[in-house]
Protein backbone atom coordinates (compact mmCIF):
# COMPACT_ATOMS: atom_id res chain seq x y z
CA UNK A 1 0.00 0.00 0.00
CA UNK A 2 1.25 3.37 -1.03
CA UNK A 3 -1.36 6.09 -0.73
CA UNK A 4 -3.05 6.14 2.56
CA UNK A 5 -6.29 8.67 3.09
CA UNK A 6 -7.22 9.32 6.36
CA UNK A 7 -10.53 11.25 6.87
CA UNK A 8 -11.03 13.39 9.82
CA UNK A 9 -8.06 15.64 11.18
CA UNK A 10 -8.73 15.49 14.66
CA UNK A 11 -7.38 13.43 17.75
CA UNK A 12 -7.42 10.26 16.29
CA UNK A 13 -7.10 11.39 12.54
CA UNK A 14 -4.20 13.54 13.16
CA UNK A 15 -2.41 10.33 14.90
CA UNK A 16 -3.43 7.92 12.16
CA UNK A 17 -1.86 9.80 9.71
CA UNK A 18 1.84 10.55 11.47
CA UNK A 19 1.76 6.77 12.08
CA UNK A 20 1.33 6.26 8.38
CA UNK A 21 3.44 8.81 7.15
CA UNK A 22 6.26 7.66 9.52
CA UNK A 23 5.64 4.19 7.64
CA UNK A 24 6.41 5.87 4.53
CA UNK A 25 3.18 6.46 3.27
CA UNK A 26 1.71 8.88 1.25
CA UNK A 27 -0.72 10.17 3.57
CA UNK A 28 -3.62 12.37 2.38
CA UNK A 29 -5.78 13.80 5.30
CA UNK A 30 -9.35 15.52 4.55
CA UNK A 31 -11.30 17.56 6.85
CA UNK A 32 -14.35 19.08 6.33
CA UNK A 33 -13.67 21.67 9.23
CA UNK A 34 -10.59 23.98 7.64
CA UNK A 35 -9.99 25.92 10.85
CA UNK A 36 -9.14 22.14 12.64
CA UNK A 37 -7.09 20.97 9.13
CA UNK A 38 -5.01 24.04 9.62
CA UNK A 39 -4.09 23.53 13.61
CA UNK A 40 -4.19 20.03 13.27
CA UNK A 41 -1.47 20.07 10.40
CA UNK A 42 0.66 22.88 12.40
CA UNK A 43 0.58 20.59 15.38
CA UNK A 44 1.49 17.59 13.78
CA UNK A 45 4.40 19.58 12.18
CA UNK A 46 5.21 20.87 15.83
CA UNK A 47 5.08 16.98 17.33
CA UNK A 48 7.48 16.44 14.36
CA UNK A 49 10.36 18.97 15.48
CA UNK A 50 10.34 18.30 18.94
CA UNK A 51 10.68 14.69 17.90
CA UNK A 52 14.12 16.04 15.97
CA UNK A 53 14.89 17.38 19.20
CA UNK A 54 14.40 14.53 21.11
CA UNK A 55 16.59 13.04 18.33
CA UNK A 56 14.18 10.63 17.66
CA UNK A 57 13.94 11.46 14.07
CA UNK A 58 16.38 13.52 11.47
CA UNK A 59 15.02 16.48 9.87
CA UNK A 60 15.44 14.61 6.18
CA UNK A 61 13.27 12.40 7.68
CA UNK A 62 10.72 15.42 8.55
CA UNK A 63 11.32 16.69 5.02
CA UNK A 64 10.16 13.56 3.70
CA UNK A 65 6.92 13.44 5.89
CA UNK A 66 5.93 16.73 5.79
CA UNK A 67 6.31 16.32 1.57
CA UNK A 68 4.50 13.01 1.77
CA UNK A 69 1.47 14.29 3.93
CA UNK A 70 -1.67 16.41 2.04
CA UNK A 71 -4.06 18.14 3.80
CA UNK A 72 -7.51 19.24 2.30
CA UNK A 73 -10.95 19.52 2.25
CA UNK A 74 -11.14 18.28 -0.90
CA UNK A 75 -12.31 14.47 -1.22
CA UNK A 76 -11.27 13.76 -4.32
CA UNK A 77 -7.75 13.50 -3.48
CA UNK A 78 -8.64 9.78 -2.56
CA UNK A 79 -8.89 9.14 -6.68
CA UNK A 80 -5.25 7.51 -5.86
CA UNK A 81 -6.05 6.38 -2.23
CA UNK A 82 -4.88 2.19 -1.66
CA UNK A 83 -6.56 2.58 1.56
CA UNK A 84 -9.12 4.85 3.67
CA UNK A 85 -8.88 5.09 7.12
CA UNK A 86 -12.37 7.17 8.33
CA UNK A 87 -12.04 8.73 12.13
CA UNK A 88 -14.92 11.43 12.21
CA UNK A 89 -17.74 12.07 14.72
CA UNK A 90 -19.00 8.77 15.91
CA UNK A 91 -22.34 8.99 14.31
CA UNK A 92 -24.11 6.62 11.75
CA UNK A 93 -25.17 8.84 9.49
CA UNK A 94 -22.58 11.09 9.20
CA UNK A 95 -20.52 7.92 8.26
CA UNK A 96 -22.86 6.64 5.98
CA UNK A 97 -22.66 9.91 3.97
CA UNK A 98 -19.23 9.89 4.27
CA UNK A 99 -18.82 6.19 2.73
CA UNK A 100 -21.14 7.07 0.24
CA UNK A 101 -19.58 9.96 -1.19
CA UNK A 102 -16.00 8.11 -0.85
CA UNK A 103 -16.99 4.87 -2.61
CA UNK A 104 -17.76 7.05 -5.41
CA UNK A 105 -13.78 8.54 -5.68
CA UNK A 106 -11.64 5.84 -5.01
CA UNK A 107 -10.77 3.28 -7.41
CA UNK A 108 -12.40 -0.44 -7.13
CA UNK A 109 -8.92 -2.05 -5.20
CA UNK A 110 -9.00 0.58 -2.75
CA UNK A 111 -9.98 -0.45 1.12
CA UNK A 112 -12.52 1.26 2.79
CA UNK A 113 -11.87 1.19 6.99
CA UNK A 114 -13.53 2.93 10.01
CA UNK A 115 -11.67 3.61 13.22
CA UNK A 116 -14.98 3.55 15.11
CA UNK A 117 -15.14 2.67 18.34
CA UNK A 118 -18.52 1.89 19.23
CA UNK A 119 -20.52 1.24 15.68
CA UNK A 120 -20.93 -1.98 14.40
CA UNK A 121 -18.56 -2.83 11.47
CA UNK A 122 -21.76 -4.22 10.41
CA UNK A 123 -24.28 -1.08 10.47
CA UNK A 124 -21.58 1.33 8.95
CA UNK A 125 -20.51 -1.25 6.12
CA UNK A 126 -24.30 -1.23 4.95
CA UNK A 127 -25.19 1.73 2.93
CA UNK A 128 -21.25 0.44 0.98
CA UNK A 129 -22.07 -0.70 -2.93
CA UNK A 130 -18.99 -3.09 -1.99
CA UNK A 131 -19.49 -3.83 1.73
CA UNK A 132 -16.34 -7.02 0.97
CA UNK A 133 -13.69 -4.63 1.49
CA UNK A 134 -14.59 -2.24 4.61
CA UNK A 135 -13.70 -3.65 7.78
CA UNK A 136 -12.35 -1.71 11.44
CA UNK A 137 -8.77 -0.89 12.22
CA UNK A 138 -9.16 0.41 15.66
CA UNK A 139 -6.31 2.52 16.58
CA UNK A 140 -5.85 3.90 20.42
CA UNK A 141 -5.61 7.05 21.78
CA UNK A 142 -2.64 8.36 20.87
CA UNK A 143 -2.17 6.49 18.20
CA UNK A 144 1.52 7.05 17.58
CA UNK A 145 2.48 6.01 21.18
CA UNK A 146 -0.49 3.14 21.72
CA UNK A 147 0.88 -0.24 20.21
CA UNK A 148 -2.56 -1.92 19.55
CA UNK A 149 -4.26 -2.01 16.85
CA UNK A 150 -7.63 -4.26 16.80
CA UNK A 151 -8.71 -5.37 12.62
CA UNK A 152 -12.10 -5.97 12.89
CA UNK A 153 -13.85 -7.89 9.52
CA UNK A 154 -17.64 -7.45 8.97
CA UNK A 155 -19.95 -10.22 8.07
CA UNK A 156 -19.68 -9.39 5.03
CA UNK A 157 -15.85 -8.74 4.35
CA UNK A 158 -13.73 -10.32 2.56
CA UNK A 159 -10.87 -12.46 4.27
CA UNK A 160 -8.17 -12.01 1.97
CA UNK A 161 -8.94 -7.97 2.25
CA UNK A 162 -8.58 -9.06 6.04
CA UNK A 163 -5.12 -10.77 6.00
CA UNK A 164 -3.68 -7.60 3.96
CA UNK A 165 -4.86 -5.25 6.16
CA UNK A 166 -3.41 -7.19 9.39
CA UNK A 167 0.11 -7.72 7.57
CA UNK A 168 -0.05 -4.09 6.65
CA UNK A 169 -0.89 -2.86 10.42
CA UNK A 170 2.00 -5.51 11.41
CA UNK A 171 4.26 -4.14 9.13
CA UNK A 172 3.63 -0.29 10.90
CA UNK A 173 5.16 -2.09 14.16
CA UNK A 174 1.67 -2.50 15.79
CA UNK A 175 0.29 -5.03 17.45
CA UNK A 176 -2.54 -6.18 15.27
CA UNK A 177 -5.01 -8.33 16.93
CA UNK A 178 -8.19 -9.85 14.98
CA UNK A 179 -11.54 -9.34 16.28
CA UNK A 180 -15.17 -10.41 15.97
CA UNK A 181 -17.25 -7.11 15.43
CA UNK A 182 -19.03 -7.17 18.46
CA UNK A 183 -19.83 -4.24 21.42
CA UNK A 184 -16.43 -2.83 23.09
CA UNK A 185 -14.22 -5.35 20.36
CA UNK A 186 -11.51 -6.39 22.95
CA UNK A 187 -10.53 -4.08 24.99
CA UNK A 188 -13.67 -2.14 25.70
CA UNK A 189 -15.05 -5.30 26.59
CA UNK A 190 -12.74 -7.01 28.71
CA UNK A 191 -11.56 -3.73 30.71
CA UNK A 192 -15.16 -2.83 31.79
CA UNK A 193 -14.90 -4.62 34.96
CA UNK A 194 -11.99 -2.83 36.13
CA UNK A 195 -13.76 0.36 36.58
CA UNK A 196 -17.24 -1.06 37.37
CA UNK A 197 -16.43 -3.38 40.01
CA UNK A 198 -13.66 -0.88 41.27
CA UNK A 199 -16.94 1.51 41.37
CA UNK A 200 -19.15 -1.21 43.08
CA UNK A 201 -16.54 -1.61 45.64
CA UNK A 202 -16.79 1.77 46.70
CA UNK A 203 -20.37 1.95 46.38
CA UNK A 204 -20.70 -0.77 48.90
CA UNK A 205 -18.88 1.25 51.38
CA UNK A 206 -15.51 -1.34 51.14
CA UNK A 207 -13.28 1.85 50.44
CA UNK A 208 -12.68 5.12 48.81
CA UNK A 209 -11.20 6.07 45.69
CA UNK A 210 -8.19 6.34 47.02
CA UNK A 211 -7.87 2.85 48.70
CA UNK A 212 -8.62 1.09 45.30
CA UNK A 213 -6.41 2.41 43.34
CA UNK A 214 -3.49 2.12 45.77
CA UNK A 215 -4.91 -1.87 45.78
CA UNK A 216 -4.56 -1.71 42.34
CA UNK A 217 -1.59 -0.04 41.90
CA UNK A 218 0.22 -1.76 44.36
CA UNK A 219 -0.94 -5.34 44.50
CA UNK A 220 -2.01 -5.67 40.72
CA UNK A 221 0.99 -3.71 39.01
CA UNK A 222 -1.44 -1.65 37.28
CA UNK A 223 0.20 1.73 36.08
CA UNK A 224 -3.06 3.52 37.61
CA UNK A 225 -5.86 2.90 39.75
CA UNK A 226 -9.26 2.99 38.31
CA UNK A 227 -9.99 5.94 39.98
CA UNK A 228 -7.10 7.67 38.86
CA UNK A 229 -7.72 6.49 35.48
CA UNK A 230 -11.48 7.13 34.98
CA UNK A 231 -9.99 10.83 35.49
CA UNK A 232 -7.77 11.05 32.88
CA UNK A 233 -9.70 9.11 30.59
CA UNK A 234 -13.14 11.83 31.38
CA UNK A 235 -16.17 10.35 33.13
CA UNK A 236 -17.99 11.68 30.41
CA UNK A 237 -16.73 9.71 27.88
CA UNK A 238 -15.47 6.40 30.55
CA UNK A 239 -19.59 6.69 31.32
CA UNK A 240 -20.74 6.78 27.71
CA UNK A 241 -18.62 3.88 26.71
CA UNK A 242 -19.77 1.56 29.64
CA UNK A 243 -23.58 2.64 28.84
CA UNK A 244 -23.18 2.08 25.25
CA UNK A 245 -21.56 -1.58 25.63
CA UNK A 246 -24.38 -2.00 28.25
CA UNK A 247 -27.20 -1.55 25.82
CA UNK A 248 -25.43 -3.30 22.83
CA UNK A 249 -25.25 -6.56 25.41
CA UNK A 250 -29.02 -6.32 25.96
CA UNK A 251 -28.43 -4.90 29.52
CA UNK A 252 -26.40 -7.76 30.47
CA UNK A 253 -25.97 -6.89 34.25
CA UNK A 254 -22.13 -7.48 33.84
CA UNK A 255 -21.74 -4.49 32.61
CA UNK A 256 -24.04 -2.20 34.36
CA UNK A 257 -23.03 1.50 34.74
CA UNK A 258 -22.58 3.14 37.98
CA UNK A 259 -25.05 5.82 39.59
CA UNK A 260 -21.46 7.18 41.25
CA UNK A 261 -20.08 7.82 37.53
CA UNK A 262 -23.49 8.90 36.87
CA UNK A 263 -24.03 11.74 39.06
CA UNK A 264 -19.91 12.75 38.52
CA UNK A 265 -20.51 13.30 35.24
CA UNK A 266 -23.99 15.50 35.61
CA UNK A 267 -22.09 17.16 38.37
CA UNK A 268 -19.13 17.85 35.97
CA UNK A 269 -16.61 16.15 38.18
CA UNK A 270 -15.67 14.74 34.67
CA UNK A 271 -11.92 14.75 36.03
CA UNK A 272 -8.56 16.38 35.10
CA UNK A 273 -9.78 17.86 31.86
CA UNK A 274 -12.51 19.65 34.49
CA UNK A 275 -9.72 20.11 37.43
CA UNK A 276 -11.83 18.02 39.58
CA UNK A 277 -13.28 14.41 39.43
CA UNK A 278 -13.14 11.77 41.90
CA UNK A 279 -9.81 13.73 42.97
CA UNK A 280 -9.53 17.22 43.56
CA UNK A 281 -6.98 18.72 40.97
CA UNK A 282 -6.68 22.19 41.81
CA UNK A 283 -3.30 23.45 42.97
CA UNK A 284 -2.01 23.09 46.08
CA UNK A 285 -5.03 20.76 47.20
CA UNK A 286 -3.05 17.53 49.51
CA UNK A 287 -4.19 14.22 48.18
CA UNK A 288 -6.60 12.04 50.15
CA UNK A 289 -4.50 9.25 51.40
CA UNK A 290 -4.72 5.57 50.93
CA UNK A 291 -5.90 3.03 53.77
CA UNK A 292 -2.55 0.92 53.37
CA UNK A 293 -4.63 -2.04 54.75
CA UNK A 294 -3.45 -5.09 53.01
CA UNK A 295 -5.99 -7.30 53.83
CA UNK A 296 -8.36 -4.72 52.77
CA UNK A 297 -6.25 -4.19 49.40
CA UNK A 298 -5.91 -7.56 48.33
CA UNK A 299 -9.54 -8.38 48.77
CA UNK A 300 -10.06 -5.74 46.18
CA UNK A 301 -7.17 -6.58 44.18
CA UNK A 302 -8.62 -10.24 43.59
CA UNK A 303 -12.21 -9.53 42.97
CA UNK A 304 -11.41 -6.76 40.48
CA UNK A 305 -8.52 -8.90 38.74
CA UNK A 306 -11.12 -11.96 39.27
CA UNK A 307 -13.95 -9.86 36.98
CA UNK A 308 -11.50 -8.90 34.45
CA UNK A 309 -10.22 -12.37 34.15
CA UNK A 310 -13.64 -13.85 33.82
CA UNK A 311 -14.84 -10.92 31.17
CA UNK A 312 -11.66 -12.02 29.19
CA UNK A 313 -12.87 -15.55 29.07
CA UNK A 314 -16.54 -14.29 28.05
CA UNK A 315 -14.46 -12.94 25.28
CA UNK A 316 -12.43 -16.30 24.02
CA UNK A 317 -16.06 -18.35 25.06
CA UNK A 318 -17.81 -16.32 22.61
CA UNK A 319 -14.75 -16.77 19.94
CA UNK A 320 -14.40 -12.73 19.82
CA UNK A 321 -11.22 -13.43 19.55
CA UNK A 322 -7.97 -15.82 19.91
CA UNK A 323 -6.70 -16.26 23.54
CA UNK A 324 -3.33 -14.82 22.43
CA UNK A 325 -5.26 -11.85 20.97
CA UNK A 326 -7.00 -10.98 23.87
CA UNK A 327 -3.77 -10.74 26.37
CA UNK A 328 -1.97 -8.62 23.91
CA UNK A 329 -5.24 -6.54 23.27
CA UNK A 330 -5.36 -5.98 26.94
CA UNK A 331 -1.37 -5.33 27.30
CA UNK A 332 -0.98 -3.15 24.07
CA UNK A 333 -4.26 -1.16 24.25
CA UNK A 334 -4.57 -0.54 28.17
CA UNK A 335 -1.18 -1.27 29.36
CA UNK A 336 -2.06 -4.24 31.95
CA UNK A 337 0.88 -5.33 33.31
CA UNK A 338 0.25 -8.90 32.05
CA UNK A 339 -2.20 -10.84 29.49
CA UNK A 340 -5.86 -11.69 31.57
CA UNK A 341 -5.50 -15.55 30.56
CA UNK A 342 -1.91 -16.05 31.05
CA UNK A 343 -2.65 -14.18 34.83
CA UNK A 344 -5.66 -16.34 35.06
CA UNK A 345 -3.05 -19.30 34.60
CA UNK A 346 -0.27 -17.90 36.81
CA UNK A 347 -2.94 -17.99 39.64
CA UNK A 348 -4.46 -20.87 39.15
CA UNK A 349 -7.90 -21.82 37.32
CA UNK A 350 -9.37 -23.34 40.04
CA UNK A 351 -8.61 -20.02 42.58
CA UNK A 352 -10.23 -17.77 39.99
CA UNK A 353 -13.51 -19.51 39.67
CA UNK A 354 -13.91 -19.99 43.47
CA UNK A 355 -13.37 -16.45 43.87
CA UNK A 356 -16.38 -16.15 41.25
CA UNK A 357 -18.21 -18.53 42.89
CA UNK A 358 -18.24 -17.13 46.21
CA UNK A 359 -19.18 -13.71 45.18
CA UNK A 360 -21.69 -15.46 43.19
CA UNK A 361 -23.43 -16.95 46.20
CA UNK A 362 -22.90 -13.94 48.62
CA UNK A 363 -24.41 -11.14 45.96
CA UNK A 364 -26.86 -13.91 43.56
CA UNK A 365 -26.26 -11.86 41.33
CA UNK A 366 -25.77 -12.60 37.49
CA UNK A 367 -23.00 -9.96 37.04
CA UNK A 368 -21.01 -12.43 39.24
CA UNK A 369 -21.62 -15.82 37.22
CA UNK A 370 -18.36 -17.65 36.46
CA UNK A 371 -17.99 -18.33 32.47
CA UNK A 372 -18.82 -21.78 31.34
CA UNK A 373 -15.04 -22.08 29.49
CA UNK A 374 -13.36 -21.55 32.92
CA UNK A 375 -15.55 -23.94 34.67
CA UNK A 376 -15.24 -26.35 32.11
CA UNK A 377 -11.42 -25.76 31.90
CA UNK A 378 -11.93 -26.45 35.86
CA UNK A 379 -13.86 -29.26 36.12
CA UNK A 380 -12.04 -31.14 32.86
CA UNK A 381 -8.19 -31.07 35.46
P1 LIG B 1 -12.58 14.28 17.05
O1 LIG B 1 -13.84 14.99 17.35
O2 LIG B 1 -11.33 14.67 17.76
O3 LIG B 1 -12.28 14.38 15.48
C1 LIG B 1 -13.22 14.16 14.47
C2 LIG B 1 -12.91 15.11 13.34
O4 LIG B 1 -13.66 14.74 12.19
C3 LIG B 1 -13.26 16.58 13.66
O5 LIG B 1 -12.12 17.38 13.45
C4 LIG B 1 -14.37 16.90 12.68
O6 LIG B 1 -14.34 18.26 12.24
C5 LIG B 1 -14.06 15.94 11.55
N1 LIG B 1 -15.20 15.64 10.68
C6 LIG B 1 -16.50 15.51 11.04
N2 LIG B 1 -17.23 15.21 9.94
C7 LIG B 1 -16.38 15.16 8.88
C8 LIG B 1 -16.54 14.90 7.50
N3 LIG B 1 -17.73 14.66 7.00
N4 LIG B 1 -15.43 14.90 6.71
C9 LIG B 1 -14.21 15.16 7.22
N5 LIG B 1 -14.02 15.43 8.54
C10 LIG B 1 -15.07 15.42 9.36
O7 LIG B 1 -12.89 12.72 17.26
P2 LIG B 1 -11.87 11.53 17.63
O8 LIG B 1 -11.79 11.43 19.10
O9 LIG B 1 -10.64 11.69 16.83
O10 LIG B 1 -12.71 10.27 17.13
C11 LIG B 1 -12.84 9.95 15.77
C12 LIG B 1 -13.28 8.51 15.63
O11 LIG B 1 -12.32 7.66 16.26
C13 LIG B 1 -14.63 8.17 16.25
O12 LIG B 1 -15.26 7.21 15.46
C14 LIG B 1 -14.24 7.57 17.60
O13 LIG B 1 -15.19 6.66 18.07
C15 LIG B 1 -12.94 6.85 17.24
N6 LIG B 1 -12.00 6.64 18.33
C16 LIG B 1 -11.72 7.61 19.26
C17 LIG B 1 -10.79 7.38 20.26
C18 LIG B 1 -10.45 8.45 21.25
O14 LIG B 1 -9.85 8.10 22.29
N7 LIG B 1 -10.77 9.69 21.02
C19 LIG B 1 -10.08 6.09 20.38
C20 LIG B 1 -10.37 5.16 19.29
C21 LIG B 1 -11.32 5.43 18.36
Amino acid sequence: MKVVGVIGAGTMGIGIAQVAVQNNKQVVVIESNEEVLNKSQLNLFKTFEKLVEKEKLTSEEVNLYKNALTFTTDYNVLKDADLVIEAIVENLEVKHSVFKKIEEIVNDSCILASNTSSLSIASISSVLKNPSRFLGIHFFNPAPLMALVEVIPGVQTNYNITDLVKQEILSWNKKAVLVKDTPGFIVNRVARPYYGEALRIYEEGIADFATIDWAMTHFGGFRMGPFTLMDYIGNDINYTVTETVFEAFYYDPRFKPSFTQKRHKEAGLLGRKTGKGYYDYSEGVIQVKPIEDDKIGIYIFNRILCMLINEAFDALFMKVASREDIDTAMKFGVNYPKGLLEWADEIGLEKVLLQLTDLFEEYGEDRYRPNPLLKRMVYKN
